[in-house]
């Protein structure tokens, strides 16, 4: 699948006002800004670059908002710092990167996850799927609700401000519409879906991609 045609599937799975952008391009260190390096000391060979990789594209996504393309640091849980009045997300795979950012006043959340559309291990479907989530001992479904569940993660981290298990979130596919429901199953889950959280998803060849956005008040 060429590059632009997962460009034009990132774009369909985010609301309009959401700038994405997605590249295989070959990274370079000297993508990075100086506030950025701090967090690669500790990084080796393709993570560095696979790092670099992610924040180009979070800034072309920021210059297609029409915002500077600032640094973009990280936080204590490995969280993107955005600039201020900014939400975004970024996720990798395989040589490819791709970000989405938006506007704060319009988003509380945004989340993205692209992986490999193998079948999840068996020794991983307890992990992350839950007892009574549908479709969880198909191996591809199980890698389905996997991706998803990264997505809501990235997405509802900005106002959970802590980890998420997979098991406190419960998704339910909708494979006509290639969107999901998501049910909270702890406090601190249920207050980040206040706001309905909406998301797709789409498997294109090799890639699972899934999206995730909470719209702010
Ligand atoms: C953090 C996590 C989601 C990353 O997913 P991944 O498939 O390993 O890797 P991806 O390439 O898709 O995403 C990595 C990017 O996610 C982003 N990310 C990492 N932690 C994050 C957080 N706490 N909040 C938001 N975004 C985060 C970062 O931008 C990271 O890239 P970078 O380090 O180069 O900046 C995953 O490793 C993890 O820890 N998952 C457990 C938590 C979870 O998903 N719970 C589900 C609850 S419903």
């Amino acid at each position: 699948m060429r590059d632009s045609e997962i460009q034009s599937l990132l774009t369909e799975l985010f609301p309009d006002q959401v700038a994405v952008c997605f590249s295989t391009g070959q990274p370079s260190e000297s993508d990075l800004l100086p506030e950025e390096l701090a967090h690669t000391k500790k990084m080796v060979g393709l993570r560095r670059l696979e790092f670099a990789q992610g924040r180009a594209c979070a800034r072309a996504a920021l210059e297609s908002l029409g915002l500077p393309p600032d640094a973009i640091p990280t936080g204590s849980n490995r969280e993107p710092l955005w600039p201020e009045g900014v939400v975004g997300s970024i996720s990798h795979t395989d040589g490819a990167a791709a970000a989405v950012v938006g506007h704060g006043a319009q988003f509380a959340g945004l989340g993205l996850d692209m992986e490999s559309a193998e079948p999840l291990g068996d020794d991983l479907v307890e992990l992350i799927c839950r007892p009574d989530e549908e479709g969880r001992e198909n191996g591809k479904h199980a890698k389905l609700l996997f991706s998803i569940k990264e997505a809501i993660y990235k997405c509802i981290y900005p106002t959970v401000q802590t980890f998420v298990d997979f098991q406190e979130m419960k998704v339910k596919v909708d494979a006509g519409s290639h969107s999901f429901a998501a049910e909270a199953h702890t406090p601190a889950c249920e207050q980040a879906l206040v706001n309905r959280l909406e998301g797709k998803f789409r498997i294109a060849g090799e890639l699972i991609l899934s999206s995730a956005w909470l719209r702010s008040r």
